[in-house]
């Protein structure tokens, strides 16, 4: 356990993630907002239970850390337009949303540094979100791996999940949550597969298939064994942490250095969290 001024930080025992205790997140000076992202950098997603955040509360914590993203493809709340609600209902049965390892909005030109979801209803099993700590993923690597991907520069869209042909376009059925899918999801945006975290300084792997379709200058099916071997390292156990939620739960992510994914197993219940995303901030 570690205790950063009045706040008590303890790591989750995996990969990454710690969980933050004596905290009111409605009520935080600025030392406070120093510890935690002091914290939230050296561990990567913190998760502060038994917080009472109204939706505006959820908005003023996450000023704190940034800039609101943008989010192109959610339509927002009543009167909150920062904040998308991931929402499943009990007997849903269109695809789980974000059930494949991303970051997020990887394909923007400034992708967001984070993202805060609040659990409201939470089901009793099952609907953890995995994250995978890349930094780590990147240190562990075989050189042989790492020699095929340095240097190399990824293609990013959002086409698979977003565009009108995609995973939650024109034929998505019976999904309660609101996503709104248009052409713009076609773009394409280059990021390094290995980036250094604009923050810590560390290097890290950045996005993985799915949103990166193809690396600039390779032949697309080299391109995909190359994104698939990287996937297989990225992915695996070791890197990871999973997270159990609870009702009024805060959990913030650093998109620059984890993915994360959802996972099902709660079918027969509601699970609804609110989201808002922590927008891109240059480091000066
Ligand atoms: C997300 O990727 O924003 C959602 C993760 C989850 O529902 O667990």
């Amino acid at each position: 356990m570690d205790t950063a001024g009045r706040i008590q930080v303890v790591p989750s025992g995996a990969a990454c993630g710690a969980t933050v205790r004596d905290v009111d997140l409605r009520r935080l000076d600025d030392a406070d907002v120093a510890a935690i992202r002091a914290a939230w950098l050296e561990h990567k997603v913190l998760a502060f239970p038994d917080q009472q955040l109204s939706d505006s509360d959820l908005e003023a914590f996450t000023l704190r850390f940034g800039p609101f993203g943008d989010d192109p493809f959610f339509a927002a709340i009543d009167g909150h337009p920062h904040i998308a609600a991931i929402r499943r209902r009990a007997d849903e049965t269109s695809s789980l949303f974000a059930e494949n390892w991303h970051a997020d909005w990887s394909f923007q030109e400034f992708p967001p540094d984070g993202t805060c979801l609040y659990g409201k209803v939470i089901p009793p099993l099952g609907g953890d979100t995995l994250y995978t700590n890349q930094q780590a993923a990147l240190a562990a690597m075989p050189a042989e791996l790492r020699a095929k991907i340095d240097g190399k520069v990824g293609i990013h869209s959002a086409r698979g999940g977003y565009a009108p042909d995609g995973q939650y376009g024109d034929d998505d059925a019976d999904r309660s949550m609101q996503i709104r899918p248009n052409d713009s999801a076609y773009a394409t945006q280059l990021h390094p597969l290995i980036r250094t975290h604009p923050e810590t300084g560390a290097e890290t792997l950045y996005s993985t298939i799915g949103y990166i379709i193809g690396i600039d200058g390779m032949a697309d099916d080299d391109a995909r064994l190359l994104l698939g071997e990287m996937y297989a390292w990225q992915t695996r156990d070791e890197f990871q942490y999973q997270h159990r939620w609870e009702p009024n739960m805060l959990v913030m992510w650093d998109n620059r250095c984890v993915l994360h994914r959802a996972t099902s197993g709660y079918d027969g219940y509601d699970r609804l969290l609110h989201r808002t995303t922590i927008g891109y901030r240059a480091i000066a």
